[in-house]
């Protein structure tokens, strides 16, 4: 019994090392997300102000840093932090020929233990970091310790509710409720993490001794008919959220995986889960395949989040 549980911890450690973001992923998702109406907003809520010191924690690519630097200008300072050197590589790259790239630094460090002087932020925020993570409220404490006095802690999160709405085929929407259900359970089981910890966050950052904590509610609603979006970025988002290139890569292969696992731990078999992802997959392919078409289709992407932020004392 004791060295099955051990077993376990083991495996669950060596997949924990092994979960690696895609970049192509998380730069089609975030382009998607902020659209500029809800920039202006963010800007309210984290009080984003020229000469800034700033902080993205685990911070991928650096998008959310890359969306605060221009509010901060040329005097001001934003450190992203992150354990993946190819996400942020990807994020130089990316920041290289902006204006603001003298002001974006890109470390890579662990983010329950920062290299940064203590009061050294007026703001230290992060995005779905918190939800991936087995224990967020140490990392909220870390990210209070490196923000100054009436500095603020903001984190953009899940609650876990997240869908792509088939109108012409209901039943599939109620399919993927289920496996999605099966995921979140399996996720925490596996890796400790809360994919839903949106709602819980006021709570961990009082826990984390802030103050004035406010939260606000984001649901996202992708269209793909609506001219706002265009078809080239849906189509590169669809690609990279729901089809995994056919590939004898290894990384690829520990990938599905784990993918494997986390259903299985929440009591969906893979063969099901498959089966689920597979319907879905035959929906969107002739979308993915044909911008036209995809951009006359009344699908709809939707995932509701939070952004929650409070003072240091
Ligand atoms: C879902 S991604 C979010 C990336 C980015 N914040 C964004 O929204 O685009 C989670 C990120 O947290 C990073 N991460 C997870 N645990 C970490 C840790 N202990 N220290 C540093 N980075 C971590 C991962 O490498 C990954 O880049």
């Amino acid at each position: 019994m004791h060295s099955n549980r051990s077993d376990f911890r083991s495996l669950t450690q060596e997949i924990e090392r092994r979960v690696r973001w895609s970049p192509e992923y998380i730069e089609a998702d975030r382009k998607l997300m902020w659209r500029p109406e809800f920039v202006k907003l963010l800007y309210t809520y984290l009080d984003i102000r020229p000469k800034m010191h700033v902080a993205d924690i685990g911070s991928g690519t650096g998008f959310l840093a890359r969306i605060v630097a221009p509010g901060i200008g040329r005097m001001g300072d934003i450190i992203c932090i992150d354990h993946d050197t190819r996400l942020l590589a990807r994020g130089v790259k990316a920041t290289r020929k902006e204006r603001f790239s003298k002001n974006l630094h890109m470390v890579q460090a662990n983010a329950y233990n920062c290299p940064l002087p203590t009061s050294w932020a007026d703001l230290v925020m992060c995005q779905f970091l918190l939800s991936n993570v087995k224990h967020p409220l140490s990392i909220i404490r870390e990210m209070a310790r490196v923000t100054k006095r009436r500095g603020l802690v903001a984190a953009v999160e899940p609650v876990g509710i997240q869908i792509l709405f088939d109108p012409s085929h209901v039943r599939l929407t109620e399919l993927q409720r289920k496996s999605w259900n099966a995921y979140v359970r399996g996720y925490r089981k596996l890796l400790g993490g809360d994919i839903t910890i949106g709602l819980r966050l006021p709570h961990l950052f009082m826990e984390a001794g802030l103050s004035k904590v406010e939260l606000d509610g984001y649901l996202e609603t992708l269209l793909f008919s609506d001219p706002r979006y265009q078809g080239r970025d849906l189509a590169t988002f669809l690609r990279t959220r729901f089809f995994e290139r056919p590939s004898k890569r290894t990384k690829t292969k520990i990938a599905s995986m784990i993918k494997d696992l986390t259903y299985s731990c929440g009591g969906m078999s893979p063969n099901e889960a498959l089966r689920i992802q597979g319907k879905l997959a035959d929906r969107l392919k002739p979308l993915v395949e044909n911008t036209r078409s995809l951009k006359r289709s009344s699908f709809v992407f939707s995932v509701a989040r939070v952004i929650v932020r409070g003072r240091k004392q």
